[in-house]
């Protein structure tokens, strides 16, 4: 099982915002949906762009490559039911948030 990996602390990420960072070679998206931290596959399984520096709108996430959009709490695409990001576990020790990044990685077309 994999372990939990601190990646922000939780002033990095305040409400309405998403950042990226990379664990372990993987870019993840961490996003701050109205106090609720959720964090999802980085890298935009269209043409690669970095999810995390996107535009965060509720729960919507837009790449800020050509603007894929992204349910945060989910993963799935806004437009295609066989687009789905991978959603890894988060959890808030303190002031610190952590990842447990998931086993299987999204879908894509
Ligand atoms: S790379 Fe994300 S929409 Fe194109």
């Amino acid at each position: 099982m994999a372990d939990w990996i601190e990646i922000a602390t939780l002033d990095e990420c305040p409400p309405g915002t998403s950042i990226e960072r990379v664990i372990d070679g993987q870019m993840v998206a961490l996003a701050n949906v109205h106090g609720h931290l959720h964090a999802i596959d980085g890298l935009c399984p269209h043409q690669g762009g970095p999810l995390g520096t996107g535009v965060l709108c509720g729960a919507i996430l837009t790449c800020p490559w050509h603007g894929w959009q992204f349910d945060v709490s989910s993963g799935r695409h806004q437009l295609s039911a066989t687009v789905r990001q991978a959603v890894h576990e988060v959890e808030v020790r303190g002031s610190a948030v952590f990842v447990r990044l998931a086993r299987e990685r999204g879908t894509a077309v």
